[in-house]
């Protein structure tokens, strides 16, 4: 699989998200395979959050990947409300102890909250010279918030990226782009809902012999710095996640995208889900 550069490590371009992860101890084996087999296919990219299942989805992780840790390039987000100088280590550890690790390779800002940028750098800053963290990042910043931040140290943006959701393509993907940094995408496949049904997606999907979902995330990871974080429970899922990067969509597939889902013209408000 591709890799690009983040956070001075390789990384294939295509992650695993668990978001809905952890919260229903019924599904925690069938979720703990997923994971490990998606290890197995190459998605050795892992990300959570502290807030996904209320730190279920972080003990799911630490559960998959216990034994084999050093295959996994693990990202994990702190709340916004624990993102102060004293509630960041201990949040941190919290996820530490839950993800079973000794330390976490990036971690993120969810989203802005109620306490000042630099004092979550500080902490942030504090947590890697303390070798607890490896990188942080932020996620939900726009332009305007990574302007504010003005910290070249920020490892990724972990924004709202698909089909659906192009408003970035106006300003925030060429920022990114322009410092170097790598743009997560999240709800690359928009969930698994309305957006896989699109005429269109299915349309080429069909002359290539592939899935809608598969040409969802084939569009984002045509670009440069662009990873992707799909979630997969299901083990048919899996497979056809980790060979997404394999296809090569054509110019015509392109503009006959464009013209379903139009570029933005202007600024756009960030979406967030
Ligand atoms: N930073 C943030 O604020 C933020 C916000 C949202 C998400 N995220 C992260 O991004 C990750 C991805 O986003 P997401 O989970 O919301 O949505 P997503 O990855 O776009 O979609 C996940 C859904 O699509 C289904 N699916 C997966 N692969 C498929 C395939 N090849 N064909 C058809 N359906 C498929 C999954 O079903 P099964 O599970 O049944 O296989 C699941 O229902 C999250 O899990 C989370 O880690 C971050």
């Amino acid at each position: 699989m591709r890799t690009l550069e983040l956070a001075d490590t390789q990384v294939p371009v295509i992650g695993q998200g668990t978001w809905r992860m952890g919260e229903d101890r019924r599904q925690r084996d069938q979720e703990i395979a997923a994971l490990r087999s998606g290890i197995e296919l190459g998605m050795t990219l892992i990300d959570t959050a502290e807030m996904y299942g209320e730190g279920g989805a972080e003990e799911v992780v630490g559960q998959a990947i216990a034994g084999r840790r050093d295959q996994v390039f693990l990202v994990s987000k702190v709340y916004p409300h624990n993102a102060s100088r004293k509630g960041l280590p201990l949040a941190c550890e919290r996820s530490l102890q839950r993800l079973g690790t000794e330390v976490i390779d990036l971690y993120l800002l969810h989203w802005r909250g109620q306490y000042p940028l630099a004092e979550t750098v500080e902490a942030f800053e504090r947590l890697r010279e303390a070798g607890k963290i490896r990188r942080w990042g932020v996620s939900n910043f726009d332009v305007a918030d990574l302007e504010e931040l003005d910290a070249p140290a920020c490892a990724t943006n972990q924004v709202l990226y698909n089909l659906e959701s192009r408003g970035i393509e106006f300003d925030l993907l060429p920022a990114c782009q322009h410092r170097r940094m790598p743009l997560m995408a999240y709800c690359p496949i928009g969930q698994g809902g309305a957006l896989l049904a699109k005429p269109v997606l299915q349309q080429i999907a069909r002359n290539h012999g592939v899935t809608s979902a598969q040409v969802a995330l084939a569009w984002l990871l045509r670009q440069d710095q662009v990873l992707v974080i799909p979630k997969a429970a299901r083990p048919a899922h899996l497979r056809l996640n980790a060979q997404a990067g394999e296809l090569q969509l054509e110019p015509q597939d392109l503009q006959a995208l464009d013209q379903v889902f139009t570029p933005p013209r202007r600024k756009q408000h960030l979406e967030m889900v």
